[in-house]
């Protein structure tokens, strides 16, 4: 893929969940250019090896993992399996995650509803709760499996993945805004309890990128934006949508083992300027 700037990270094995996915398949690539073998981790094996073969196939190394990040016995299969085949775990980027469609609220506010539509009162919390499930529980879950064998390796790190909807409420997904707000907490969390263990723990906050779980959400389906993508793009001061790989500085800067070694804690936006920009 080319990195921007290559990290040494040789030898170490890090574990990334959701690394079937846009974002943590990025991740994953990048890592193993710099050295790192890696753990692909998803919930089924098939969805993981289109990523393990391009690693594989630029002479890196990675295996396929599945792991559902909500279940704790197979979280601990899955830490059995990379035990057994490199003895050690590094670093674990959670990046599992993303709104589930059947809770979003089909509005921007109550007074815009369409006669009959669903709305805030009508959704099922069931749904609201799965989202809640997936995205904290599913970063605190891996953390404690994971965490418990990075104490005191070298290097050791956690990057958690938040959003803009920690640091304010996103209109349509407030179940994902507060997962991802309680995820940047648990983030800061950790970092203290982490501190003194050798294990550094620090998020990203990707702004707006075009992936599988945002696509309903942004897109009609012959490609065209919504007027919800051309509010984002119109609120992004750099006046577009995000790519993948421009997460990837962010994620190096992170884990180097001498850049930052004195960072924990922080949540870093990358987001084309859009968390701090009021719109006027
Ligand atoms: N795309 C964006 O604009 C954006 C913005 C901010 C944050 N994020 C976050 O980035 C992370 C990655 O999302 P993405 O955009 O690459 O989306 P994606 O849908 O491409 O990837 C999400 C991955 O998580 C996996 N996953 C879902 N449920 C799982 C479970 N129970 N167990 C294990 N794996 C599971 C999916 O299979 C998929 O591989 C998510 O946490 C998402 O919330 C994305």
């Amino acid at each position: 893929m080319g990195v921007p700037f290559k990290v040494d990270l040789e030898g170490q094995v890090i574990v990334v969940t959701g690394g079937s996915g846009g974002i943590g398949g990025m991740f994953c690539k990048a890592v193993a250019e710099c050295g790192a073998k890696v753990a692909v981790l998803g919930r089924k094996v098939e969805n993981c090896m289109p990523v393990v073969d391009a690693i594989l196939n630029a002479g890196g190394e990675a295996i396929p993992v599945a792991a559902d990040v909500m279940s704790k016995d197979s979280l601990l299969e899955a830490r059995k399996t990379i035990l057994d085949k490199w003895g050690k775990i590094n670093i674990l980027i959670n990046c599992a995650g993303g709104a589930v469609r059947s809770a979003e609220i089909p509005q921007d506010q109550l007074a815009d509803q369409e006669e009959g539509s669903d709305n805030f009162f009508t959704i099922d919390m069931e749904n609201v709760k799965k989202e809640l499930d997936l995205n904290l529980y599913g970063t605190m879950m891996p953390t404690q499996i994971f965490g418990e064998c990075l104490v005191n390796q070298e290097n050791a790190n956690i990057i958690n993945i938040s959003s803009m909807g920690a640091f304010g409420p996103l209109t349509r997904i407030p179940g994902y805004s507060a997962a991802k707000a309680g995820i940047s907490n648990f983030t800061e969390w950790s970092a203290n309890y982490f501190a003194r263990s050798g294990v550094r723990v620090n998020a990203i906050a990707p702004g707006f990128f075009q992936t599988a779980q945002n696509h309903a959400l942004h897109f009609n389906e012959d490609g065209t934006m919504k007027p919800r993508a051309h509010k984002i793009v119109n609120s992004t001061p750099m006046g577009r949508y995000g790519e993948p790989e421009d997460l990837v500085g962010a994620l190096l800067f992170l884990l180097d083992p001498k850049g930052s070694k004195f960072v924990t804690g922080v949540v870093l936006p990358v987001d084309g300027g859009f968390h701090e920009y009021l719109g006027v």
